[in-house]
């Protein structure tokens, strides 16, 4: 829907300081960085999601698309319309992949070898025989091109949580482990919680003292490939009291030790870069079987678009949707630019619209950003945001927000 490119938008949404300070510095090292395949999953929880967005058959929803999955993960309850979007083209390419899969690969063994398994040969085949004619040109592009290296689709056979950004810092930070002799994996057999807390202590806590995890735990661009720009580090920095390793310790035993490993799939990620495909409980609920015909069954209902939240926004009729997924969006943001996002909602926003989204930090910016006339058009929910935190098994946020705009 936009010409607009995703350098020009990840400029738009990152660059907030001039090039001459050293804050406008890293903003401009960060959209560089971040402009290339970051996420191979979202690292977002829908069962939370779907708690705090009350969906019906009549919802109308606007989400950040990331890696796609949470929009399937959403499917499942067939709200009315779900549109995705995202400043950065790759990630769409990915979901656009993932759309494509489910409607044309053949059933669903061959779904789950693609985006559950993720490493088979025959991957590659059904790309070319069932989905390749099905994606626009770009999305294509993508992903039988690549730079010095085979065609992307090959990470389908080699197995893609490996791959992207996002796969390379977490194969990184193994690496680490392997040096500080953490056998991070031993926590994938635990079979209940106190023995996931006593194998965090024995086999995961010593990685956080280790000398390399210190040193690179506390430079702010070790973590752009986590998805985390200069001014969401700064908020980090700022609740760790300076120390940002003990605040990354803290969140790392909530997401290995505060749910039961067999059904949280973040955590297998975190620890092996795989989903539990033997089991197949610690995997997304849209590669489950009992979901598939359902998803299939209503791909009509996505589109997607490479644009900003505000640019698809602005295009939109007053009174047009009624669900708003931001992701972590708002920690990216200026406080002018919420604002101007935030009309946008009450604008579009029809009465009992919901609005979530997550922070690095416990509280959340609308409190301090908004003009007092724009933020009493909502209600937030805290106390509710507060339980569900609790509840987010990607366990890596300092806050979840709930807010409504009244009827
Ligand atoms: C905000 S990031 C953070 C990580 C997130 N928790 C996840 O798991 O993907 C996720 C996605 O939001 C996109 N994004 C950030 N600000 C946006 C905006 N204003 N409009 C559209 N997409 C945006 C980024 O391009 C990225 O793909």
């Amino acid at each position: 829907m936009s010409a607009v490119s995703s350098t020009e938008l990840l400029k738009n949404a990152v660059h907030q300081d001039s090039l001459m300070s050293r804050q406008g510095l890293l903003q401009r090292l960060f959209s560089v960085w971040f402009n290339g395949f970051v996420y191979n999953q979202i690292w977002e929880d829908p069962k939370v999601d779907l708690e705090a967005l009350e969906l019906t058959s009549e919802s109308r929803m606007l989400t950040i698309s990331s890696g796609g999955c949470n929009i399937l993960n959403y499917l499942k309850v067939q709200p009315a319309h779900i549109v995705a979007v995202d400043l950065n083209q790759y990630h769409m390419y990915l979901t656009r992949l993932k759309l494509a899969a489910l409607k044309h690969l053949p059933d669903h063994n061959s779904f789950f070898d693609f985006f559950g398994y993720a490493d088979k040969p025959e991957n590659v085949d059904n790309y070319y025989r069932y989905i390749q004619a099905h994606l626009d040109q770009d999305t294509r592009n993508f992903w039988e091109g690549g730079f010095l290296k085979p065609k992307r689709i090959n990470y389908f056979r080699k197995n893609i949580y490996e791959y992207a950004r996002f796969g390379y810092f977490v194969r990184f930070l193994h690496g680490i482990a392997r040096l500080a002799k953490a056998n991070q994996k031993e926590l994938l057999k635990a079979k209940t919680l106190e023995e996931q807390d006593a194998i965090f202590e024995r086999e995961i806590a010593p990685f956080f003292d280790h000398w390399i995890v210190k040193w690179v735990g506390n430079l702010s661009f070790s973590v752009f490939s986590l998805g985390i720009p200069p001014q969401q580090y700064d908020y980090m920095k700022e609740e760790s009291g300076g120390d940002l390793v003990n605040l990354y310790r803290a969140r790392a035993k909530r997401l290995f030790c505060q749910f039961p490993i067999q059904d949280n799939y973040f955590a297998w990620q975190a620890l092996g870069l795989r989903y539990d495909f033997e089991n197949r409980q610690a995997v997304p609920d849209y590669l489950k079987v009992e979901n598939y015909d359902v998803l299939k069954n209503n791909l009509n209902r996505v589109e997607t678009h490479i644009t900003s939240l505000i640019d698809f926004l602005k295009a939109q009729p007053a009174n047009s949707l009624d669900r708003f997924v931001l992701l972590d969006s708002q920690d990216w943001m200026p406080p002018a630019v919420m604002t101007a996002l935030w009309q946008e909602i009450a604008r579009v926003g029809k009465p009992n619209t919901r609005i979530i989204f997550r922070t690095a930090s416990p509280a959340s910016p609308i409190e301090t950003a908004l003009p007092p006339a724009l933020r009493e058009k909502f209600v937030y929910e805290q106390e509710r945001s507060e339980r569900l935190l609790q509840q987010d098994r990607s366990a890596i946020y300092g806050g979840f927000h709930i807010y409504h705009k009244p009827a």
